[in-house]
């Protein structure tokens, strides 16, 4: 089980303000990039669809869906024990990734503002339903009188940096898996409203739109630069990447697996189904996906996560470093066997299917 859910307490940063969970390969990241580079790619080919997707984002469908109706004015003590850590832990980890979307796309909106004001205007529309975003979560974070002190995040965590090719991937790939990830758990608990145990979920529809929104500016990135989509190197990264997603997906899912059963919701289905609908979607944008049907796909996914809940509780026994190492050593080289050998399946042409998927 996870860390946190040992002591049933959060650890705080000062009373209130919940301390950020320790950084690890699998916590959301916060990313920067060459913003000279997405300054310089050439979009003139594609000027129409951006300047749609734009409009589209410029509409601002959610400008009144984020105010916290009555149902939030109420002690939420009887969410206690596991299941109110285990929320909270979903709450944090989701704040802290819309949060760190919003300052990549506040800092490209910045960055772009004279050098390509159309794309600008773009990333300035997306920081705006991020801050929203994570606003929200924040807030209800304060119904069980924590929050997270984002001041402190921006000036303490680490940035990772990533070519504007990778950012491009990434987040494409991170707003579709988020759309799918809120809408199915928002059609899931409407048809069990007993599981309904916070309002908040209620919001997941039209939230869920902007990510999809999101998701499909990103896309015309993706396709508007053919060195993206068009070359066999293209087609490894975009492998590289699908993968990636979908094995961090898989290991946070079935490692918090306390907090989908609070909702009712199975973690292991929930993983697939988020994963195989994500890959579906991205057939899209991306030259080629995964084949989530080959009897293997979930199967090592799942055996990696196996080996990531034995790592957990190696680092966190007492045992000497010798010991651990050597307990550690084949659970890693597994994990990087089942992942080599789902990247080199072979993968779904999208290009050839894109007439029937869109
Ligand atoms: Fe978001
Ligand atoms: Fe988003």
């Amino acid at each position: 089980m996870v860390k946190s859910l040992q002591t049933l307490e959060p650890e705080m940063l000062k009373p209130g303000v919940k301390a950020p969970v320790k950084e690890t390969l699998l916590t959301p990241r916060f990313y920067t990039t060459d913003f000279e580079a997405i300054a310089q790619m050439d979009f003139s080919g594609h000027e129409s669809e951006l300047k749609a997707v734009i409009e589209e984002l410029k509409s601002d469908y959610n400008r009144h869906h984020f105010v916290r109706s009555e149902e939030f004015e109420k002690c939420w003590d009887s969410i206690d024990g596991e299941k109110r850590l285990a929320f909270i832990e979903f709450l944090e980890r989701s704040c802290t990734s819309e949060f760190s979307g919003f300052l990549l796309f506040k800092e490209l909106s910045r960055r772009l503002k004279n050098k390509n004001p159309l794309l600008a205007e773009g990333f300035g529309y997306l920081s705006r339903d991020e801050a929203r975003h994570a606003g929200f979560l924040n807030k209800a974070m304060s119904d069980f009188n924590l929050s997270l002190d984002l001041g402190y995040l921006t000036k303490n965590r680490t940035y990772t940096f990533f070519p504007p090719e990778w950012v491009i991937y990434t987040v494409y790939l991170s707003e579709k898996i988020g759309y799918w990830r809120y809408i199915i758990m928002f059609r899931h608990l409407e048809s069990h409203p007993e599981n309904q145990f916070y309002p908040l979920f209620r919001y997941f529809e039209s939230w869920c739109q902007d990510e999809n929104r999101h998701g499909d500016f990103f896309k015309v990135l993706v396709r508007s630069q053919g060195k993206l989509y068009d070359n066999w190197k293209a087609r490894l990264w975009v492998r590289f990447f699908l993968l990636s997603v979908f094995a961090t997906h898989t290991l946070t899912v079935l490692e918090r697996s306390t907090f989908y059963d609070s909702v009712g919701l199975d973690a292991r289905q929930y993983n697939i189904d988020v994963i195989e609908k994500t890959n579906e979607t991205a057939a899209r944008a991306f030259p080629v996906i995964l084949n989530t049907k080959h009897p293997d796909f979930f199967r090592r996914l799942e055996k990696c996560s196996e080996n990531n809940v034995k790592l957990t509780e190696i680092n966190n026994s007492n045992r000497p470093k010798i010991v651990k190492l050597f307990q550690k050593v084949p659970l890693i080289a597994s994990t990087v066997g089942h992942l080599l050998r789902i990247y080199l399946t072979k993968p779904i042409d999208a290009e050839a299917t894109r007439e029937m998927v869109c």
